[in-house]
């Protein structure tokens, strides 16, 4: 289950909600619950062991498969004898296990383990029942196969078991109490949709500050040093003329422009005026402009514009990776050359950034500044990137992105 977001996750705690509202004994709670928990953990048993009154014994309630535990016959299900004892009793806050069938805490004199030897329940989560501050019970899951669950699985057992346990207070409640407990539950279900619901948009704003900074960084930071470069070379002149003064311009209104483009989240300019591979050219040709001794520049596309066809978002990105790797090495790298091939590999596509200058130090901090927006960036697309020395001198940047990240 190491795969499930938490929108996923919570879509489907809100789908056990609903499959219980109105379900008014255990039973029918249980069945209605099992398709929903089936889709997070795959079992082939669930029970919940519900605590009596007397607090000496209880009664179990099983979906997926019957077994001895489900057949209640009396004075089979008391506390002591139960192999998940150490949960009902309160001394474990769970157990969880890959084999049921060798763990000792399973076993021991006098416990009523035989459906686990006969239904092979390897596998098995074991959770307890809270509510209105006392215990319950437990919410077990098992599966034949071993090695099934793992601590994220008990994470989200516990949710449900939260869930499950405030309607089966309910349940054990009489009519009134089991209606102000229902109520009570809703508002409860209500506010913690709100609080996921702020919780998920604190996340946005928050990766949207994120990315404002970075393409703050990759685009108008770069912009701006680049213009501050061309007007101290125009400062060094005898005089400035008219024409030099419009290519200040240029640059100044472009770099609003882009400003602008970050504040509405449109692509850069640059991409939408030109595609990937012709838009990275563009940017080879920007930043190495006025900058003594030239550089040469050099752009190879073998991809047969695969990358053109991919979602917006993921060119942007691309883009901003290979600016930031264009715009390191013409500002510390004194390269002659400066080279970016693009072309197709067995796992996706590849982007290499090439240049024979000074080369990248090996203490570079990788976590923060451009080169940690590179690593955020190829993450965020789950991308590999690396920055690979040269024996000759100069860096190698290789960002390889997969299939799955450009076919959506
Ligand atoms: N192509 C390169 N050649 C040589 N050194 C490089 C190259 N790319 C990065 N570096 C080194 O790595 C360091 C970190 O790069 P990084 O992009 O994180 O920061 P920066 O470019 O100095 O500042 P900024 O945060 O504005 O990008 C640079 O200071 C530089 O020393
Ligand atoms: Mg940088």
């Amino acid at each position: 289950m190491d795969s499930l977001n938490k929108d996923a996750l919570l879509d489907r705690v809100l789908a056990i909600s609903h499959a219980i509202a109105g379900q008014l004994d255990y039973q029918s709670v249980l069945r209605q619950v099992a398709g929903e928990i089936y889709e997070l953990f795959e079992f082939d048993h669930v029970d919940v062991a519900i605590i009596n009154p007397s607090g000496i014994d209880f009664t179990v309630y099983e979906v997926g498969m019957e077994t001895e535990w489900g057949r209640n016959i009396k004075g089979n299900h008391t506390i002591v004898n139960s192999p998940v004892r150490s949960v009902l009793l309160g001394e474990l806050p769970f157990l969880l296990t890959d084999d049921a069938l060798i763990d000792e805490r399973f076993h021991f004199e006098g416990a009523f383990d035989s459906p686990i030897f006969e239904a092979a329940l390897h596998s098995r989560i074991i959770v307890p029942l809270h509510a209105h501050g006392s215990l319950l019970g437990t919410l077990n899951i098992s599966n034949k196969q071993k090695q099934k669950y793992n601590q994220t699985d008990v994470t989200v057992a516990n949710y449900i078991a939260d869930l499950l346990a405030t309607y089966f207070f309910a349940v054990s409640q009489g009519e009134e109490a089991k209606a102000a407990v229902i109520a009570e539950n809703q508002a409860l279900n209500r506010e913690n949709m709100l609080r996921i619901g702020a919780l998920r948009l604190t996340e946005g704003m928050e990766q949207e500050r994120k990315r404002i900074g970075m393409d703050l960084h990759d685009q108008t930071l770069a912009d701006l040093t680049r213009t501050v470069r061309h007007i101290s070379r125009l400062r060094r002149r005898e005089e400035v003329n008219v024409h030099d003064l419009a290519l200040l311009e240029d640059e100044i209104d472009t770099c609003l422009k882009e400003l602008r483009n970050i504040i509405e989240d449109t692509k850069p300019g640059v991409l939408e005026l030109f595609g990937l591979s012709q838009a990275i050219e563009a940017q080879l040709l920007r930043a190495v402009a006025g900058i003594r001794p030239s550089i040469s520049i050099g752009v190879i596309d073998k991809t047969e514009a695969y990358l053109d066809a991919a979602d917006e978002s993921l060119q942007t990105t691309i883009f901003r990776i290979v600016q930031e790797a264009i715009n390191n090495a013409v500002k510390h790298s004194r390269p002659t050359y400066l080279k970016v091939e693009m072309s197709k590999t067995e796992t996706g596509a590849r982007i290499e950034i090439m240049d024979d200058g000074a080369g990248i130090d090996n203490d570079a901090d990788m976590t923060s500044g451009g080169l940690g927006n590179m690593n955020v960036r190829a993450a965020l697309i789950s991308a590999e990137i690396s920055f690979l020395p040269v024996k000759a001198g100069g860096t190698h940047v290789v960002l390889d992105i997969p299939f799955e990240a450009v076919v959506q």
